[in-house]
């Protein structure tokens, strides 16, 4: 019932006029009083509509997604976020977002059961891709948001053209993506720090590192390392070539050189991945392959990496390695920026859905369709 309308009712309930007596002409007197009993009963009325409007608000709390109105954006209100597969099958524990991220407000949750209430659902490319029933079948709700997330290039994404206009949000390591998260990312530092990397000859006793599973003659990376190799040697580790320490991580292990080869397994736009993080990371100066200079540049400073690039043949950029080696000045050129920032390397996948959670709370009143994945995806 609307509130004026039950307001009425309640004046015309509460007065002594009946309609007959309110009808009947010239009574000055009974006028008055009528007037004073319809004030009082403003007042009672009054009191009473504030009342009621307390009695809802404390005793029958709506349900918010069934609000006519849509709250006013940045109003604080909890955000269910479903998680539709655990990526490639590997069950994780979902994260609290508000003790790991400082992000409050979130709902995380697996269970399927919960797809008519949740705000906004992650899918993740892989499993919906590898099985057509995969994606929900039940109607959408109103205002419910699908979100694509991936991580793999367009080489290693099959299927897109399944997914036209069915997403409304997109997650990727792409910048332009609704929701972006890359690999990893520089932190400003507060206060420059004062060392931020040893770099002497005796705590970095090794070269070039080169740590990769899996080693494909297609791959740019593999031919690029096959003429590098002729010119300077080159630590060829993990699976497809000296298997790791068991008790080290790649980060450990590349500590203990001065560079170490950043080659990623295809080209394309903002595909820098945890190879360069780990690198920097770990202290290593990366020498980069994958997308042009321009790219690396929209994430780091021009000198914090080596592009393979930048030199007219693997045999010049080996030259320039050893020159670095024996000159710990021009080394330093490479490492200065280290004062300034610190490495941040992203959380898979904890990061990933308390990210998207925060952006579905920004994002609450927007409606968006993705009409060309496909075509957006491999550009
Ligand atoms: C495909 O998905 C459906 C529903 O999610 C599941 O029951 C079925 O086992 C899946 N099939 C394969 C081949 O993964
Ligand atoms: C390994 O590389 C090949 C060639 O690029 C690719 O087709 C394959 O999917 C890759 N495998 C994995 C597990 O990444
Ligand atoms: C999400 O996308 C679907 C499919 O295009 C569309 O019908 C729906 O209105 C969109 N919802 C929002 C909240 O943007």
């Amino acid at each position: 019932m609307e509130i004026t309308q039950w307001l009425t009712q309640w004046v015309t309930g509460g007065s002594s006029t009946s309609p007959r007596a309110a009808k009947r002409p010239g009574l000055r007197r009974s006028k008055t009083r009528r007037v004073t009993v319809l004030r009082t009963s403003c007042f009672v009325a009054l009191g009473g509509a504030l009342f009621f409007l307390l009695g809802v608000c404390l005793l029958n709390l709506p349900d918010p997604r069934q609000q006519p109105f849509p709250l006013a954006e940045g109003e604080p209100r909890d955000v269910t976020l479903l998680l539709w597969t655990h990526p490639f099958g590997h069950y994780r524990r979902l994260p609290d977002c508000e003790a790991r991220f400082g992000i409050r407000g979130c709902v995380l949750t697996d269970d399927r059961r919960m797809y008519p209430g949740a705000d906004a659902i992650i899918m993740h490319h892989r499993e919906i891709t590898t099985n057509t029933t995969a994606l929900p079948s039940d109607p959408r709700p109103r205002g419910q948001k699908w979100i694509w997330m991936n991580f793999e290039s367009p080489s290693h994404t099959r299927g897109l053209w399944r997914f036209e206009g069915v997403f409304n949000l997109t997650m990727t390591y792409r910048a332009d993506s609704d929701i972006f998260l890359p690999y990893g990312y520089l932190v400003p530092r507060f206060r420059p720090h004062a060392n931020a990397a040893p770099h002497t000859h005796p705590r970095r006793p090794h070269l070039l590192a080169w740590v990769i599973s899996n080693w494909s003659e297609s791959q740019a990376r593999v031919a690029y390392y096959r003429r590098l190799v002729n010119y300077v040697g080159v630590d060829v580790l993990g699976r497809a070539g000296v298997p790791l320490p068991e008790d080290s991580t790649v980060v450990r292990t590349v500590r203990r050189y001065l560079f170490y080869l950043a080659l990623e397994n295809s080209q394309h736009t903002d595909y820098i991945t945890e190879k360069l993080w780990n690198s920097l990371l770990a202290g290593a100066v990366p020498v980069v392959l994958g997308p042009p200079r321009e790219n690396y540049e929209r994430f780091l400073p021009p000198e914090a990496f080596i592009h393979v690039d930048d030199f007219p043949s693997p045999r010049l950029l080996a030259q320039y390695l050893l020159l670095l080696r024996r000159s710990p000045a021009l080394l330093q050129r490479h490492l200065a920026w280290r004062r300034s920032y610190s490495v941040h390397l992203t959380a898979f996948w904890a990061e990933h859905y308390c990210t998207a959670c925060r952006a579905v709370r920004n994002h609450r009143l927007r409606t968006n369709t993705i009409p060309n994945l496909q075509r957006w995806f491999e550009s």
